[in-house]
């Protein structure tokens, strides 16, 4: 695993975005898993300021995301399409036909969940995926307890992961109480992973992704048998591991 430490969110941002942007400057048929919540949303700014500064090009980039809610379109503002959309498709050349979701909203989910894992193998899996960590260690919403073994699948949202995502809707009660997301061993094949995380809230998880046991009771901790892992972290989130080295 490697790790760059920065010294606030600033930083990371600029860190991160440059990972990405060498990636796609390298690659530019290149696959990307893209992943939502607070803490990639700077990362994804500057990769439009870069955009329309430099002119890196996206036109021929395919894009997966991680996961999506159960049964919101992509014109709900709380869909996880729609914040690509806000945040940064609609203001990169990505071609339309090129951005994959699994889509929530599907009659046979099953068949969704399949559907989306052919899909990523088609275009031959992920170079480049992005993450974020809950601070019970899920990735994606891969929960804990979720088999490392699991494809893409829909879960049972856990009350800890609504509490803290209810902050984008109205109430709790409007929370999804599931979503799809990518499988652990989904995200494990990609070729490349950046995880990104800041702040106190994250050390702890940080932390046990980084020394605790491998196990799914802790989704993260998965990460440590992955050849390819960058975690871009400041000091905060940092912290713990730095105080056991
Ligand atoms: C959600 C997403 C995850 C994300 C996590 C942390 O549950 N499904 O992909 O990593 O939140 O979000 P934040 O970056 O806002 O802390």
């Amino acid at each position: 695993m490697d790790i760059i430490k920065v010294k606030d969110h600033e930083e990371l941002n600029s860190v991160a975005a440059k990972i990405v942007i060498e990636k796609v400057k390298k690659n530019p048929n290149a696959t990307i898993g893209f992943a939502t919540g607070g803490t990639p949303l700077g990362t994804y700014k500057k990769m439009i300021e870069d955009h329309r500064q430099n002119k890196t090009s996206y036109r021929n980039i395919r894009s997966f995301n991680l996961d999506e809610y159960v049964g919101l379109t992509p014109e709900n503002p709380n869909s996880y399409r729609f914040y690509m959309e806000k945040n940064l498709f609609s203001h990169i050349d990505i071609q339309k036909s090129n951005i994959h979701f699994p889509d929530g909203t599907k009659i046979d989910l099953e068949r969704e969940c399949t559907n989306y894992e052919t899909s990523i193998k088609r275009f031959g899996g992920i170079d480049l995926q992005i993450l974020g960590i809950g601070r019970n260690g899920h990735i994606g919403f891969n929960e804990p307890g979720t088999p490392f073994d699991s494809q893409t699948h829909i879960v049972e949202l856990t009350p800890s992961t609504r509490q803290a995502n209810a902050r984008y809707f109205m109430s709790i009660n409007d929370v999804p109480t599931h979503a799809l997301t990518m499988g652990i061993a989904t995200i494990l094949k990609s070729k490349e992973i950046l995880l990104l995380a800041f702040g106190e809230e994250k050390t702890e998880a940080i932390h046990r992704l980084m020394t605790g046991d491998i196990d799914e009771k802790f989704p993260a901790s998965v990460l440590q048998k992955h050849p390819k892992v960058t975690i871009v972290a400041d000091s905060k989130a940092l912290s713990e591991v730095i105080a056991s080295a």
